[in-house]
This record gives C-alpha cells, structure tokens and sequence, in this order.
C-alpha cells in the first residue's frame, strides 16, 4: 500500500486517516476525496461524489493508486431518517468503490461496524462469526457490505479487507449522526457545562475505542500478511464496552463536580438496545495481531487534555 485514493476524506474517520496515511507514506502518495472541498490541508486532494463511479475510477486511474479506502458514508441515526438515500449512498458508493478495485487491481478497505448486529445477535462476547440481522437501515447496509467485499475477494480476487468498528471516539472532527456519538459530546460538554444529558439510557452498554486505536488498526490490517488472513473483512475490533455512567465515573476521576443526567432519544435508544453490549475481537488479535493502547481512563485523560488544548485555541 503506497498510492492510496481515500473517499469521504472529510469524514468521522477519513480527516484523520488522511494525516496518518501521509506521515506514513509520504503526502504525495495519498489523494483525498470528498463531496465537500477541503480547505487548508496540505496534500492532493479531489472532488468525488461516491456515486459517481465513472469519475472515481478515473481519479483513482489518473493517480497511479494502489490502494482504495472506501471511508463515504451514512451513519445510523441519520440513515433511519432517510432510508432511501442511505441505501444509494451506501451501497451505490461501496459498489463503485469495489467495481474501481476489481477494475484496476487495487487493494481495499472499507469500515463495517458493530450496526452488523442485530437485537437476535449474542449480546456479551458477541463471536466473529454468528446470527446477523439488524433491524436498522445502516445495518441492513453493513451486513450487505461485509458480504460484497467476501464475495469481490472469492469470485475476482481483489484483496478486500476490513473491520467492524465499534463507536469511535475523537477530539478532532465531531461525527454525524452516529448512535454512539454520546461518547464523544459527553467530553465537549463536561469541559463546556460540567454537565451532560445523555440520549443513551442509564446501562446500555456498547463498545468505544479511540480514534488513534482506529487508525493504527486500519494499517495494521492492510499491511498484514494475506496468508494470515481467514476472515479478511469485517473482523471484530473493540477496545471497552462503556455505558454512559462508565464514561462519567472515568470523566470525574479529572472533573469531580461533573454531572450525568438522561434525555433518552427514542430513535437512537432503539437502535443501541438492539447492539451488542460487548464485542469478541478475538480474530483480529489472532489473525493479525489487532491491539489497542487507550483503556477508557487512558482515553479520557488524553481527550480532556486534547480538548483543552483545542478549547484554548480557538
Ligand atoms: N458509530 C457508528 C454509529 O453510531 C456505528 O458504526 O452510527
């Protein structure tokens, strides 16, 4: 992996897969995409609407890339509110992506999630390989993904790859209409109001892991050796399973006075409860070495500083 054309560089995951790439490959050897033009960022960057398949396979052409990095899409609680338009995005986007790898022979990666699940799936220690049948549209889209990129691997050879994230969470770009966002508003707010209301009920647990953790994972599977691989896509990965009164006790260890207290979001409720509680990951540690370094405290810690720092400088 050395050319690598990225879409939705813009995204949750993408504006901070796009530094790390660039440090580790050198910024001329990463082209970033996105609906949206990117403002004061170093590197070659291009307009890309992923449903435009045409133009993203030229792109990725003109560019020389070896690698794809489908990152475009929908997240959860927006795609419930559009249902539609988050299966064209979703699928159409991820076809475009795969039909662009198989065409040109790039290597490709692609997020799954733990929206794969559903309210039959085991909640505690949920295994690599078990029962999927989410009841949301992003879920319906992920199992759909997870199957695309096993089946371009068997019937054309490309060499997919991914993991099923759990919620990420990260001081640099806020996510967008994501269930497990609460974990990241939870630290903006405790240093903004040193109170937060959760959307998530008391007790519901899911899994979090921290951006950097994300990143690192992403390269780690890319660069592992193929021979090694028995899953290849959508390989379990997590780093706590937190509720939101977890989260809080971690926060007050560094704010004492802070206070949890609930406006639970029937949609995004709903959606959690039907998530696992904790997932196996397993596969990917046995596979190809899959490890994070931030626990949740070691996760706070850095977050709180990192927001400070931010706070103090805008
Ligand atoms: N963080 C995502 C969401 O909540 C899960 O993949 O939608």
């Amino acid at each position: 992996m050395k050319r690598i054309l990225i879409t939705g560089a813009l995204g949750q995951i993408g504006s901070e897969l796009t530094g790390k790439l660039q440090e580790i490959y050198g910024v001329e050897n990463v082209l970033a995409t996105d609906i949206r033009p990117i403002e004061n960022k170093d590197g070659n960057f291009a307009l890309l609407d992923v449903t435009d398949g045409e133009r993203m396979q030229q792109l990725a052409k003109d560019f020389n890339a070896d690698t794809i990095m489908h990152m475009a899409a929908l997240l959860s609680a927006k795609a419930e509110g559009n249902p539609l338009f988050a299966w064209n995005l979703n699928m159409g986007g991820l076809m475009n992506a795969l039909e662009t790898a198989r065409n040109l022979g790039l290597q490709f990666f692609t997020p799954s999630s733990i929206g794969a699940f559903g309210p039959s799936t085991p909640k505690i220690g949920t295994p690599q390989d078990t029962l999927q049948r989410p009841t949301t549209m992003y879920g319906v889209n992920k199992v759909a993904g997870e199957l695309l990129c096993d089946y371009y691997f068997h019937r054309f050879g490309v060499d997919t790859r991914g993991v099923r994230f759990p919620g990420l969470v990260s001081y640099v770009t806020p996510p967008g209409g994501g269930t497990t966002d609460y974990a990241v508003d939870i630290y903006y707010k405790a240093l903004e109001q040193g109170s937060y209301a959760s959307y998530i009920a008391q007790g519901t647990h899911m899994d979090m892991m921290y951006m950097p953790d994300a990143l690192q994972a992403i390269v780690d599977l890319m660069e592992a050796d193929a021979a090694q691989l028995e899953h290849r896509n959508a390989f379990n990965v997590t780093a706590m399973s937190v509720d939101p009164e977890a989260v809080a006790a971690s926060i007050r260890k560094h704010l004492p006075d802070f206070k949890l207290t609930y406006d639970v979001d029937p949609v995004r409720q709903g959606i959690a409860a039907s998530w696992p509680d904790s997932i196996d990951a397993s596969a990917a540690e046995r596979e190809w070495g899959f490890q994070v370094k931030y626990s949740l405290d070691a996760m706070t810690a850095d977050m709180l500083n990192k927001l400070r720092e931010k706070f103090a400088h805008a």
